[in-house]
């Protein structure tokens, strides 16, 4: 389990984060909404280690403050909002990355790794190409490859890992939408977690099994998708008017905004 109390993050002077608290249960998906500059990037990278905060943040037990980076790579991967690659790397060598750390060492072991996440990510063709030739979709893909490839085993010494997503999909047409969501889901099953930050409030609530809505740097609901999504909690967060409606068959919840007009 990730479990994140009273986080706080100051960027510049300015305090972004006030006391955020956050579950991510192994097993399931977690999902982080609200609208830009709500803290949502800024709280998973303090969940990664990756920024210092006020407050603590533990995964599986162990405060991450604690942990070596070697350790915390073992037991979590990020998958960034965006991610610069100055370099011509190929896509092989980007995704081999992620494997750099961990017990996978063999030299066949870590081709198989790479080209079965690479399978994954439906780039089974593409180990051999230039990764700044690649599409924004394409490359997006990779680094998740590359991500995936880090914590290979949802379970490793009877311990869950985690992956950490900015917007997995942001870049996304939605049939690969749709094949990174169950990739997330694939991955919760067999007994990882994953927090994954999402604009695309349907594909969320077809998805993830718990919703944490953040407003102006805190949480401002968090429950089952059923339960978070109504008309007056996604208008109050995103500041427009929203009908929450239900599909008809397995009642899963999805949002319009009212009117095309303003
Ligand atoms: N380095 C920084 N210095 C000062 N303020 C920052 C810095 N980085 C981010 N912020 C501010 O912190 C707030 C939260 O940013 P964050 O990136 O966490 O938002 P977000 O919810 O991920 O938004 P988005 O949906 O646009 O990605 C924003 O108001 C942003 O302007
Ligand atoms: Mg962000």
């Amino acid at each position: 389990m990730i479990k994140v109390s009273n986080l706080s993050v100051r960027l510049s002077g300015k305090q972004v984060l006030h006391g955020v608290e956050l579950e991510a249960l192994a097993g399931k998906l977690t999902a982080i909404v609200g609208p830009n500059g709500s803290g949502k990037t800024t709280t998973l990278r303090a969940i990664a280690g990756e920024a210092s905060y006020d407050g603590s943040v533990s995964i599986n037990g162990y405060n991450i403050a604690s942990l070596k980076p070697w350790e915390l790579a073992l037991k979590r991967a990020v998958l960034p909002q965006a991610t610069v690659i100055s370099f011509p790397f190929t896509v092989r060598e980007i995704v081999r990355m992620g494997l750099a750390v961990g017990a996978n060492t063999h030299p066949e072991e870590i081709d198989r790794i790479a080209q079965e996440a690479l399978e994954a990510v439906d780039l089974a063709g593409f180990a051999g190409r230039f990764y700044q030739e690649l599409s924004g979709g394409e490359q997006q893909r990779v680094q998740l490859a590359r991500a995936l490839c880090q914590i290979w085993e949802p379970v490793r010494n009877g311990e869950p890992a985690f992956l950490l997503l900015d917007e997995p999909v942001s870049s996304l047409d939605i049939r690969h939408q749709l094949t990174i969501m169950r990739l997330a889901r694939n991955f919760c099953s067999r007994g990882g977690g994953v927090i994954a930050i999402m604009h695309d409030l349907n594909l969320t609530a077809m998805f993830a099994d718990h919703m944490v809505m953040m407003k102006n740097g805190r949480v401002h609901a968090a429950g089952r998708p059923q339960e978070v999504m109504t008309d007056a909690v996604m208008e109050n967060v995103f500041g427009c008017p929203m009908r929450v409606n239900a599909t008809p068959t397995d009642a899963v919840p999805f949002v319009l905004p009212h009117t095309a007009d303003a």
